[in-house]
C-alpha cells in the first residue's frame, strides 16, 4: 500500500566522493565469535547520479558514527548488483574502489560500521546478501532474537558466510522475496519478527531504481531531492545535496525511487509524514581546512553557544517558544526535576544542576541513562525529566525517557541533532544550535547543551518568582558574555599545546574541582581518557582527604579548577588550601584560576588563565583548556582525535 507522495525539490550541488568503484573481494577472514552491531552509518541513494558517489560522500560525512569496517551495494546500469566491502576505515575501502572499479548504477546502499563483539572483518562487514545474491542489505543496531532466526533459517537449508545478525536479516528478506516478488512486501513480511533495534536498508535486482527501508529504535532519515531521494542515518549523509528532509518514525517502512517517497507503518498503512529544513549547510561537516573536527569544533564554542542563545532572548527576556506546551502553572507545580544523560552530557547536567538550584529553587538530581531505568525511580507528574543527548540517539538515553513517560513524567529534550529519536519521544525539545558535531568526543556540544539548560533554568527562575527581575537580567547577561569569553580563552590555545606536548610522556592525571568546577574535573579526565588512552580520573576537591590523596606522588601532574575568589567567601581559599596539600606530597600542579587571582600563584607550577565570570559561568570557560589538553596530547602521541579507537559516535544500543 502506497503512503504520502512527496514533491521533490531540485538541488545542484555537485557530487563529492571519490573515484573509482570495485568489485567485492572474495577475500575475507574469519571471527568465531558472533558479531553484534552496535552503531553504524547508513546511507542510501536512488537518482541520476552514480550512486557510488553519494554513497561514498554520505560515508565520510557519517563516518564518526563507525569505522571498523564499510561497504557499499549498487545495481549497475546492467541491472547487476555489485558489492565492495573492507575491513578498517572507509579509505580502505575507497582504496579498494580505486584498484577494482565498480560499474556505474543509480541505486545503491552504503555502511560504515562498529562492532562490539567478533572481529571487524570483511566477511562481517555490510552489506550481506540474500535471494543468491540477487539481494543486498545493511544493518544499523541490534537484532537480538537472530539466534533463533537462524536456526530456523539453517534448518530449511540456507548458509550464511559470517556470524552476523545482518546476514540472517538478508537471508530471511531473500526468503520472502522470493515468495511476495516484491521488497516492499518482503520487508513488511520480516521486519514485525526482529526484536532489538534495526534500521535495515535494501537493494533487490529485480527492482531498480527501489531502495527500501525499516527503522525500530535506530535513527533513519529521507532526504528529499529532485528527480533524486536519499535515505541516511542522519541528515550529514545527504545533506549536500538537499536540506529538505523527513524523520522516519518507530516501527516504519520507507520506499524511495528517483520520484517517489513511501512511508508506511509495519502493517503498511500510509504514514503522514512531515518534511523539515536542514537547519545547516553541508559544510558545516566538513573540516573546511582544520586538520581535524576536534579541532574544528573546539574553535566553534563561541558560536555554538551564541546560536543556542539566539532568538532566545528578547528584550532582556528568556524566550523559548518550544516550551509552549508546558504551562507557567505546569512549571510552577515542578516539585523535582531529573536530568538523565550519559558520559559528556551527563556533566553537562551536573553543571546546570548547580544554577537551576541556585535560581529556580528546585531540587535537580542528575542520573547516567542507563542506571535510572532499573532502579525503580520515583516519579510522578511533578517531576519533570530532563534528557540531554547530542546526537538524540543514545540507546540508554532513548530508553530512560520512554520509561520516564511510562511513568507518568513529563519530559523535555535537550538535543543537537533534528529529527532525532529523542526529542521526537519527548513531549518537547529544546535544540542546542552547536551544528554538526563529528568529532566523537563531544565539546562544543558541551557548552550549548549547559547555555540551553541554563536559559531553562532562568526561564524556570522567572515563572517561579524564585529571581528578581534585576537578578534575572544579570544572569543573562552573564551568559551572552560567555562566547566572547570562550574566544579569550581559545586565543591561549598555544601554551595549553606546548603544556601537553610537553606532558606527552605522562602515563596518569588527576583533576579536582569544587562546586561547578567538579563536572569540569570529570570531564577534563573524561576527554583525556578517550583522547589520549591516558588514565585520568576527576575528584571533587573536597574529596582528596577520604581517599584519592594516597594516589599524589612525586610528580604526578594534578589539574586544579580554582573557584574565583569573587564567589563563595570559603570555597576559593579551600581549593587553594588543597592545591597546598598535593603540592607538599610533590604534585605537579595546573591550575585553571581567573585573571587576578593571585592566590595560586605560589603553589601552581603552571596557571592557565580564564576571564572573569559569575561563579556559575566558569565551567563553560574552564572546560576549553582541558579540551584543548587532551586533544594536543593526544596529537602529541599521534593519535587519531577525530576518531579515537573502541569509541563511536552516537551508542545507538544499550
Ligand atoms: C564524550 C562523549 C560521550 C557522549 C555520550 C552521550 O566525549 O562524547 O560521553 O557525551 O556518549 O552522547 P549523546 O550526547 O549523543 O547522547
Amino acid at each position: 500500500m502506497r503512503g504520502r507522495m512527496l514533491r521533490l525539490k531540485h538541488l545542484s550541488s555537485l557530487v563529492s566522493g571519490l573515484p573509482g568503484a570495485g568489485r567485492p573481494s572474495a577475500a575475507a577472514s574469519q571471527s568465531t565469535a558472533y558479531t553484534i552491531e552496535r552503531m553504524c552509518g547508513i546511507v542510501g541513494y536512488v537518482g541520476e547520479r552514480n550512486s557510488l558517489d553519494v554513497l561514498m560522500g554520505g560515508l565520510r560525512r557519517l563516518e564518526y558514527r563507525g569505522y571498523d569496517s564499510a561497504g557499499v551495494a549498487v545495481i549497475d546500469d546492467e541491472g547487476e548488483i555489485e558489492t565492495a566491502k573492507r575491513a578498517g576505515k572507509l579509505q580502505v575501502l575507497a582504496d579498494e574502489l580505486e584498484r577494482h572499479p565498480i560499474h556505474r548504477g543509480g541505486t545503491g546502499i552504503g555502511h560504515t560500521r562498529w562492532a562490539t563483539h567478533g572481529g571487524p572483518t570483511d566477511r562481517n562487514a555490510h552489506p550481506h546478501l540474500g535471494d543468491d545474491g540477487r539481494l543486498a542489505l545493511i544493518h544499523n543496531g541490534i537484532i537480538e532474537n537472530f539466534s533463533e532466526l537462524k536456526d530456523e533459517l539453517l534448518a530449511e537449508g540456507f548458509a550464511f558466510e559470517s556470524e552476523t545478525d545482518t546476514e540472517v536479516a538478508a537471508v530471511l528478506l531473500g526468503r520472502e522475496y522470493r515468495r511476495t516478488g516484491d521488497l516492499r512486501s518482503a520487508f513488511q513480511a520480516i521486519v514485525s519478527r526482529f526484536e532489538g533495534a534495526f534500521t535495515l536498508l535494501a537493494v533487490h535486482r529485480n527492482e531498480p531504481g527501489l531502495v527500501v527501508g525499516a527503522r525500530r529504535n535506530s535513527p533513519l532519515v529521507i532526504g528529499l531531492g529532485e528527480g533524486e531521494n536519499f535515505l541516511g542515518s542522519d541528515v550529514a549523509a545527504f545533506v549536500e545535496f538537499t536540506k529538505r528532509a523527513v524523520a522516519i518514525g518507530q516501527d516504519q517502512i520507507v520506499a524511495i525511487t528517483a520520484d517517489e517517497v513511501t512511508v508506511t507503518d509495519f502493517d503498511g498503512e500510509p504514514v503522514e509524514v512531515e518534511p523539515f529544513e536542514v537547519a545547516w549547510d553541508a559544510s558545516a561537516a566538513e573540516k573546511g581546512g582544520w586538520s581535524s573536527f576536534m579541532r574544528k569544533e573546539v574553535s566553534e564554542q563561541p558560536e555554538a553557544v551564541a546560536n543556542t542563545l539566539l532568538g532566545r532572548v528578547v528584550d532582556g527576556q528568556v524566550h523559548i517558544p518550544e516550551l509552549e506546551s508546558f504551562g507557567d502553572d505546569e512549571l510552577r507545580a515542578i516539585h523535582r526535576i531529573t536530568v538523565i544523560a550519559c558520559g559528556t552530557a551527563a556533566y553537562a547536567g551536573m553543571v546546570a544542576k548547580y544554577a537551576i538550584e541556585q535560581w529556580a529553587r528546585v531540587p535537580v538530581e542528575v542520573e547516567l541513562s542507563h542506571e535510572f531505568r532499573y532502579r525503580e525511580p520515583v516519579l510522578d507528574e511533578g517531576t519533570l525529566v530532563i534528557s540531554i543527548s547530542q546526537s538524540g540517539e543514545t540507546m540508554d538515553t532513548l530508553m530512560a525517557v520512554k520509561y520516564a513517560r511510562e511513568m507518568g513524567a513529563r519530559t523535555i529534550s535537550i538535543c543537537n541533532t533534528q529529527g532525532a529519536t529523542i526529542p521526537r519521544e519527548s513531549d518537547a525539545v529544546v535544540y542546542t544550535h552547536a551544528g554538526p558535531e563529528v568529532a566523537v568526543a563531544s565539546t562544543k556540544a558541551f557548552v550549548a547543551q549547559i547555555a540551553a539548560l541554563y536559559l531553562f533554568g532562568l526561564h524556570l527562575a522567572r515563572v517561579r518568582g524564585t529571581l528578581s527581575e534585576t537578578e534575572l537580567g544579570k544572569q543573562l547577561a552573564e551568559l551572552q558574555s560567555v562566547p566572547e569569553k570562550i574566544r579569550t580563552v581559545l586565543g591561549e590555545a598555544e601554551h595549553v599545546g606546548e603544556l601537553a606536548h610537553w606532558m606527552a610522556d605522562t602515563r596518569s592525571v588527576l583533576f579536582l574541582g569544587r562546586h561547578v568546577g567538579y563536572p569540569i574535573a570529570l570531564e577534563g579526565a573524561l576527554k583525556l581518557k578517550e583522547l589520549a588512552y591516558i588514565h585520568a580520573e576527576g575528584f571533587a576537591a573536597g574529596e582528596l582527604k577520604h581517599g584519592p590523596i594516597a594516589l599524589i606522588e612525586p610528580g604526578q601532574p594534578v589539574f586544579v579548577i580554582v573557584p574565583s575568589p569573587r564567589g563563595s567567601a570559603t570555597l576559593h581559599p579551600k581549593v587553594v588550601s588543597n592545591i597546598q596539600e598535593i603540592r607538599a606530597r610533590g604534585a605537579r600542579v595546573i591550575a585553571i584560576a581567573e585573571e587576578g587571582d593571585a592566590a595560586v600563584l605560589p603553589f601552581a607550577d603552571e596557571v592557565l588563565r580564564i576571564p572573569l565570570a559569575a561563579p556559575l559561568f566558569e565551567p563553560l570557560l574552564a572546560v576549553v583548556p582541558l579540551q584543548i589538553f587532551a586533544m594536543e596530547l593526544a596529537q602529541a602521541k599521534g593519535l587519531d582525535v577525530d576518531q579515537p579507537r573502541n569509541l563511536a559516535k552516537s551508542v545507538t544500543v544499550e
